[in-house]
C-alpha cells in the first residue's frame, strides 16, 4: 500500500466537494470514473463516505494499481472495482473498455499538473465521450489564471513539477476551458479550496 501524505491532507475537503455537487442525485447509484487514481487513498475514503457511487479507479502505472487493489482489500469498500490501467492521454475506445456515455462522474485529481498536454486533451476528449448528458468531470490542484501563476508558492510548485518533467506543470483554466468547449463540456464551477488549489467542476451539455 503506497501512502500520500498529500491525499490524506485533502480527502475530506474533496470528499465535500463531491457530496454538495451531486447532493441531488443521492436517491441513485452513480457511476463514477477516477483518472490518475495514485495510491487508491482517495477513491476508498469517498467510497466509505458516499454509499450511492459505485467507482471505477484507474491508473496508468502498474505500480499504483496494485496500491489501490491493496487499499481495497484493507478497506473491504463494497463500491469501488478493481482498478483497471488506463492512459487518459488515449483516446477513449482504449479506456480499459469503457462505453459511452455510460459515467455520471469522472474525477481528476493533481492529474493535469503532473502530465503533458496530450493528458488534458485526453480527459476531456474522453469526458466529452464518456459522461452521460449532465455529467459532471471534476478536476483538482493548482492552475494558472489567464497565463498568471499565484500566489508565489503556486510559482515554486509549477517550477518544481517542471524539473520533474518539462512536459508537466499548472495547467491554465482558460485553456482547460476551451478543451472543454470544444468537447461538449461547460466549466460551470471552480471551488477555491484554499489559497493554492481548487476545484473545477465540468458539466457534459
Ligand atoms: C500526482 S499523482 C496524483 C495521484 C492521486 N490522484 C492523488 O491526488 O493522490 C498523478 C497520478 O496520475 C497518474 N498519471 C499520470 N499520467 C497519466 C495518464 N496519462 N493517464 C492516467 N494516469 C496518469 C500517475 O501515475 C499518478 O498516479
Amino acid at each position: 500500500m503506497l501512502l500520500s501524505p498529500r491525499a490524506e491532507r485533502n480527502w475530506e475537503a474533496l470528499c465535500s466537494v463531491l457530496e454538495d455537487v451531486l447532493e441531488d442525485q443521492s436517491h441513485r447509484q452513480l457511476s463514477a470514473l477516477e483518472l490518475g487514481s495514485g495510491t487508491g487513498q482517495h477513491v476508498t475514503r469517498f467510497a466509505q463516505k458516499i454509499p450511492f457511487i459505485t467507482w471505477q479507479p484507474s491508473d496508468i502505472k502498474e505500480e499504483h494499481c496494485d496500491s489501490i487493489r491493496a487499499y481495497i482489500a484493507a478497506t473491504q469498500v463494497k463500491t469501488v472495482l478493481q482498478p483497471v490501467l488506463l492512459d487518459a492521454s488515449d483516446p477513449w475506445e482504449k479506456w480499459a473498455g469503457l462505453s459511452l456515455n455510460s459515467c455520471d462522474l469522472i474525477v481528476a485529481i493533481n492529474l493535469l499538473q503532473y502530465s503533458s498536454f496530450k493528458t488534458a486533451q485526453g480527459v476531456f476528449s474522453g469526458a466529452g465521450q464518456i459522461l452521460r448528458q449532465n455529467g459532471l468531470l471534476i478536476t483538482y490542484g493548482a492552475f494558472a489564471v489567464n497565463g498568471i501563476i499565484a500566489p508565489s508558492c503556486n510559482e515554486h510548485l509549477d517550477e518544481e513539477i517542471r524539473k520533474l518533467n518539462p512536459e508537466w506543470g499548472l495547467p491554465d483554466i482558460d485553456v482547460l476551458r476551451q478543451l472543454a468547449y470544444g468537447n461538449g463540456l461547460r466549466l460551470e464551477r471552480m471551488i477555491e479550496m484554499d489559497d493554492y488549489h481548487k476545484s473545477l467542476i465540468f458539466r457534459k451539455l
